[in-house]
C-alpha cells in the first residue's frame, strides 16, 4: 500500500468519525435508566413495603370510598373500550407498548409486574382497581423536568407505598394536611404534601404522549396551565373533586372550595361508560352500585350541559338576510372543549332553518340513519395524522394532528351558515343545537368488537350489538331573523 494511500485512509477515517459526532442527536433523548418501565415514566420506590388495595382503605375512609367507587378512576382498567384499544395496540405494536398504556389506567398492575397484557382474568384486586386510592396517595413526586419532553408525560411520578424497617415495614400516605396525633391508628404513617393540593399531582396522567416519538395526544393539563384558571390558581380538583353547583361557582367566580367541599367523584364527560357501569351493576344483581353510578352518570350529563353557550346572530348584505352567525362559547371547562381525546371525541353544531310555515330551508349537522354525521357539519374536535401524514385514529400511529380545533378555556369560535332568500317580509325560524358524544358510530363499534376474549360484553353489559351511541344537548338556542333588515 502506498503511503499517500495510508494517508487518505486515515484521513477519511478521522472525517467519518467527525461526521459521526456532529450527526443529529434525537429530539427526545430516553434516559432509560431513570425510567425502567419505559414507555411509561413511571418511578417506583421499591421496599418490602405493598400496595393496599381500595377495600382495605375503605375500612376507615368509607366515604371517599363510596365516592370514588364507579368514578372513571374505578373504571379506568376495567373499561371495556380501553381494553379493546389496549388489545388492539398490542396486537399491532407488540406487548411493550401495554406498559405505557398501563402506568396510567393500573399503575401498581406495571410497578409489580402483574398486568403484562390486555384482559382481567387472574388479576389482584388492587391491579383490578385502575387509578386507586393507594396510587394518588402513594405519589411521593414528580419526575416533570427530566422526561424526554421536559413536560409532564406518561405516566411521570414516583410510586412510594412505604419503606422497611427493621421493626417490619411502614406504610406513608400523603395528603392535603399536617398530620394528627395517630393519624393512619398505626396502619398507615401520614405526610403533608403540597403536591396534592396542586394541578401536577394529575398531569402526569393527563398529558398523554405518543409512546416513542412524544407527540402531545392528549394535554388537558397544558390547555388547563396556558388558561385563564391556572392563572387564577383554580385547580383540576377545584373543578373535579366538587358536585356540579361548587363546579358551577368556580367555574363563574373563580372560587375556591372549603375543605369539606371536596368529594373524591373525578366526574368528567364521559356519560357512555358510567352508562355501560351502571348497566352492568344492575345485571350483576347490585341496585345500591348502580344507583351510586347513575349519579355520577348524571353529573357528567350536567357537567356538560353547563360547559358551552351558543349566541345566533344575523348577518345582512344590503339590507337583506344573507347569513348566521353562530358563537360557540366554552364558559365553565378549565382547558379545551372538548380536551383529551379530542380526535375520538365528537361535538357538533346542529342547525334547522324554518320558514313561517315550518318549511326546512337548511339543515347542518345531522345524524344519517347509520348514525353518522352528515358531511359538512361544523365540528369542534381534531383529526389525526401518522408519519405518512395520512388520516390515522390510534394512539400508537397518530403522531401529529392535521386539524386542531376546541375551543380554549373562556375562549368562542364563530361559525357562518348561507340563508336561501326568502320573500320580502318572510321570518325564517332558527334552531341550533350543540352536541356531544363520545365516539363516532363506526370507532365506537370497532374498539369494542376488539375487546379480549375474557370479557364477554353479552353477560356483564348486556350487549349483543353496539347500540346506537347517545348524544348528549349540551345546549339549545332559539332566536327568529326578520328577512329584511
Ligand atoms: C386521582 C387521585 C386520588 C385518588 C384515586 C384518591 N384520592 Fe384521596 N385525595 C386526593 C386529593 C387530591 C385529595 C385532597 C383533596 C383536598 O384538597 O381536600 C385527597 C384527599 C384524601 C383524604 C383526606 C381527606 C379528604 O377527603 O380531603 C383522604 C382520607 C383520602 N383522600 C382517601 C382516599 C381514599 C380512601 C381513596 C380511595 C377510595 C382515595 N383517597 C382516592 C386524590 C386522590
Ligand atoms: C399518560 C397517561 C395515559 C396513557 C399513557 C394512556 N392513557 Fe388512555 N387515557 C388516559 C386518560 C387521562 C383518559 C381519559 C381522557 C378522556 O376521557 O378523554 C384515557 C382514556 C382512554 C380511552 C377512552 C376510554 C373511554 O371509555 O372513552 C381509551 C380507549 C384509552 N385511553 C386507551 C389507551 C391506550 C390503548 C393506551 C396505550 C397505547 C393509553 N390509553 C395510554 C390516560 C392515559
Ligand atoms: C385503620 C384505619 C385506617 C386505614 C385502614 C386507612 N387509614 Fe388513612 N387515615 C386514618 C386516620 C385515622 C386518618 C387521620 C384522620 C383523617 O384524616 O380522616 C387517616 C388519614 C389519611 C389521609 C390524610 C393524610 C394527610 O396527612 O393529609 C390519607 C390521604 C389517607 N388516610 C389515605 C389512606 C389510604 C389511601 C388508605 C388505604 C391504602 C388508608 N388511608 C387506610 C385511618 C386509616
Ligand atoms: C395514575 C394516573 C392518573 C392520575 C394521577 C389522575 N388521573 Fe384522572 N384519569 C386517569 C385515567 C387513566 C382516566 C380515564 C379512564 C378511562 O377513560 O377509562 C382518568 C379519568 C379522569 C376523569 C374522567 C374523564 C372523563 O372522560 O369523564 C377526570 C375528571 C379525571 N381523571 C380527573 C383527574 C384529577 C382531577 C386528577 C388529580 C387530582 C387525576 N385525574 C389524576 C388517570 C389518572
Ligand atoms: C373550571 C373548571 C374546570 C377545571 C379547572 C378543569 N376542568 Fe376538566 N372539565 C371541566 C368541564 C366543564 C368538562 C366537560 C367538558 C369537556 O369535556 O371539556 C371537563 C372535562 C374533563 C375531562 C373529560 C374529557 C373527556 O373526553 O371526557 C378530563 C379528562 C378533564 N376534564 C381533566 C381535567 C384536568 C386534568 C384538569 C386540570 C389540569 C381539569 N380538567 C381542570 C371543567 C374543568
Amino acid at each position: 500500500m502506498s503511503k499517500r494511500f495510508v494517508v487518505l485512509a486515515i484521513l477519511l477515517f478521522v472525517f467519518s468519525a467527525v461526521g459521526t459526532a456532529f450527526a443529529r442527536s434525537p429530539v427526545f433523548e430516553v434516559d432509560h435508566d431513570l425510567y425502567p418501565f419505559y414507555p411509561s415514566l413511571l418511578k417506583w420506590n421499591k421496599s418490602p413495603a405493598e400496595f393496599t388495595p381500595p377495600e382495605t382503605c375503605k375500612g376507615c375512609h368509607p366515604q371517599q370510598y363510596e365516592e370514588w367507587t364507579g368514578s372513571m378512576h374505578a373504571l379506568a382498567f376495567k373499561d371495556p373500550v380501553y381494553q379493546g384499544e389496549l388489545n388492539k395496540g398490542i396486537k399491532e405494536v407488540g406487548p411493550e407498548i401495554a406498559r405505557q398504556c398501563e402506568g396510567c389506567h393500573t399503575p401498581a398492575g406495571v410497578v409489580t409486574g402483574e398486568v403484562t397484557g390486555a384482559g382481567h382474568e387472574g388479576l389482584s384486586s388492587m391491579a383490578m382497581a385502575g387509578v386507586s386510592c393507594d396510587i394518588c396517595h402513594s405519589i411521593s413526586g414528580t419526575t416533570h423536568w427530566q422526561t424526554p419532553s421536559h413536560e409532564p408525560e406518561n405516566g411521570s411520578m414516583i410510586l412510594t407505598p412505604g419503606y422497611g424497617t427493621t421493626e417490619g415495614t411502614k406504610l406513608v400516605k400523603r395528603g392535603p394536611f399536617t398530620p394528627s396525633e395517630n393519624c393512619g391508628m398505626g396502619f398507615h404513617e401520614c405526610e403533608e404534601s403540597s403536591l396534592h393540593l396542586r394541578a401536577e399531582l394529575c398531569a402526569s396522567c393527563h398529558q398523554v404522549y405518543h409512546y416513542d416519538r412524544h407527540f402531545p395526544l392528549e394535554s388537558s393539563y397544558l390547555e388547563w396551565k396556558h388558561g385563564p384558571y391556572a392563572q387564577n390558581t383554580v385547580l383540576c380538583q377545584d373543578c373535579h373533586m366538587v358536585d356540579i353547583d361548587t363546579f358551577k361557582k368556580v367555574a363563574d367566580d373563580f372560587y375556591h372550595p372549603k375543605r369539606e367541599e371536596y368529594h373524591h367523584y373525578f366526574n368528567g364527560a364521559n356519560f357512555l361508560l358510567y352508562h355501560l357501569a351502571a348497566e352492568a351493576a344492575r345485571k350483576a344483581g347490585d341496585e345500591k352500585l348502580a344507583e351510586n353510578i347513575q349519579h355520577k352518570y348524571e353529573m357528567a350529563v350536567e357537567r356538560l350541559q353547563a360547559a358551552a353557550a351558543l349566541e345566533l346572530s344575523p348577518v345582512y348584505r344590503d339590507g337583506r338576510l344573507a347569513e348566521l352567525k353562530v358563537r360557540v362559547k366554552n364558559i365553565r371547562a378549565g382547558h379545551n372543549l372538548p380536551t383529551s381525546l379530542t380526535n375520538i371525541r365528537q361535538m357538533w353544531l346542529e342547525i334547522t332553518a324554518k320558514d313561517a310555515d315550518g318549511n326546512v330551508l337548511m339543515t347542518s349537522g345531522t345524524l344519517d340513519e347509520n348514525g353518522q354525521i352528515v358531511e359538512n357539519t361544523r365540528m369542534f374536535n381534531s383529526e389525526g395524522m401518522g408519519n405518512d401524514f395520512h388520516f390515522a385514529i390510534d394512539p400508537w400511529v397518530v403522531t401529529s394532528f392535521s386539524r386542531h380545533d376546541t375551543i380554549p378555556p373562556r375562549g368562542f369560535k364563530d361559525v357562518y351558515y348561507g340563508l336561501p332568500a326568502l320573500e320580502e317580509g318572510q321570518d325564517i325560524a332558527i334552531e341550533a343545537r350543540l352536541r356531544y358524544r363520545q365516539a363516532d358510530q363506526k370507532v365506537a363499534e370497532a374498539l369494542l368488537s376488539a375487546v379480549p376474549e375474557d370479557i364477554d360484553l353479552e353477560k356483564t353489559y348486556g350487549l349483543t350489538e353496539v347500540p346506537e351511541l347517545p348524544v348528549v344537548d349540551m345546549v339549545t338556542e332559539k332566536a327568529r331573523f326578520a328577512q329584511s333588515e
